[in-house]
C-alpha cells in the first residue's frame, strides 16, 4: 500500500494499455500519468455534486479510483471513475465531457469502455448518484434502485464547504494571534 498526502493509497490493479475508441479521433485511457488533473479538478470543484472539492481530497480521489481519460489528440475532453473492489461492486462516479465537445456520442463510448472494463465484470451490483442523466445510464443497464426501503447512505452534501471554512478559521486564527497557536476556552 502506498501513501499519498500522509494517506494509505490502494494499489489498483494493472490495467491494459489505453486503446483508441470506434472513433478513431478520440481515445480512452486508465492511464493516471496521462490525465489532465488541472482540467478535472477545475470542472469537479465548480459542478454541482462535487462543488468546492479540495485539490488534496480530489487528488487522493484519483489515487484510490480506476480513472477513465476521454482524449482527443493530447488533450482531455472528458472523464469518468470508478470505485471497487474489482470482484463485487462498483460505484460510477464524476463522468463528464467538456461543454465544446457535448451531443456526438462521447459520453456513450466512455460508458460503453467502463462497462467492458475487464477489470469490472461479473460485478453483483453498479451504483451511481445521477440528477438528470437517467436516460444515457439507462442505456447501459442502469434502473432505479428497486428497493429503495433497503439501501442507507451517509450524505454530508455541505462537506467541502465546512472543510473550506474550517480551514479559514484556523488561517484567521493563527493570522490574528501572530501564528502562534492559541488555547481556545473549553
Ligand atoms: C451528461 C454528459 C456527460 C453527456 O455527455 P455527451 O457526450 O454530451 O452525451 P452523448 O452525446 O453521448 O449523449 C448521451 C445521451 O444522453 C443524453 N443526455 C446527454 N446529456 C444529458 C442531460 N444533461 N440530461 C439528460 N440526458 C442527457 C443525450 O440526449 C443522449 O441520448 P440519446 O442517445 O438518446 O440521444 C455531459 O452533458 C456533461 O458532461 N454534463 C455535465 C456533467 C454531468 O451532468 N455529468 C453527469 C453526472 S451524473
Amino acid at each position: 500500500m502506498g501513501k499519498t498526502l500522509g494517506v494509505p493509497v490502494r494499489k489498483i490493479p494493472a490495467m491494459p494499455e489505453p486503446c483508441p475508441t470506434a472513433a478513431s479521433e478520440f481515445a480512452i485511457s486508465t492511464d493516471k500519468d496521462r490525465l489532465d488533473r488541472e482540467l478535472i479538478h477545475s470542472f469537479l470543484t465548480r459542478c454541482y455534486w462535487a462543488k468546492g472539492i479540495p485539490k488534496e481530497t480530489f487528488d487522493r480521489s484519483i489515487e484510490n479510483s480506476l480513472c477513465f481519460g476521454l482524449y482527443r489528440g493530447d488533450q482531455q475532453i472528458g472523464f469518468a471513475r470508478v470505485i471497487s473492489d474489482f470482484a463485487t461492486y462498483a460505484y460510477l462516479g464524476d463522468v463528464f465531457v467538456i461543454e465544446k465537445f457535448r451531443g456526438q456520442g462521447l459520453s456513450k463510448l466512455l460508458l460503453k469502455r467502463i462497462r467492458a472494463h475487464p477489470n469490472l465484470q461479473g460485478l453483483r451490483r453498479w451504483s451511481l448518484v445521477t440528477r438528470d442523466v437517467h436516460g444515457l445510464y439507462a442505456r447501459f443497464g442502469f434502473r432505479p434502485i428497486q428497493s429503495p426501503e433497503r439501501h442507507m447512505e451517509i450524505h454530508d452534501p455541505e462537506v467541502y464547504r465546512g472543510k473550506r471554512s474550517r480551514q479559514h478559521g484556523k488561517m484567521h486564527e493563527q493570522k490574528h494571534s501572530g501564528g502562534r497557536s492559541r488555547r481556545l476556552p473549553s
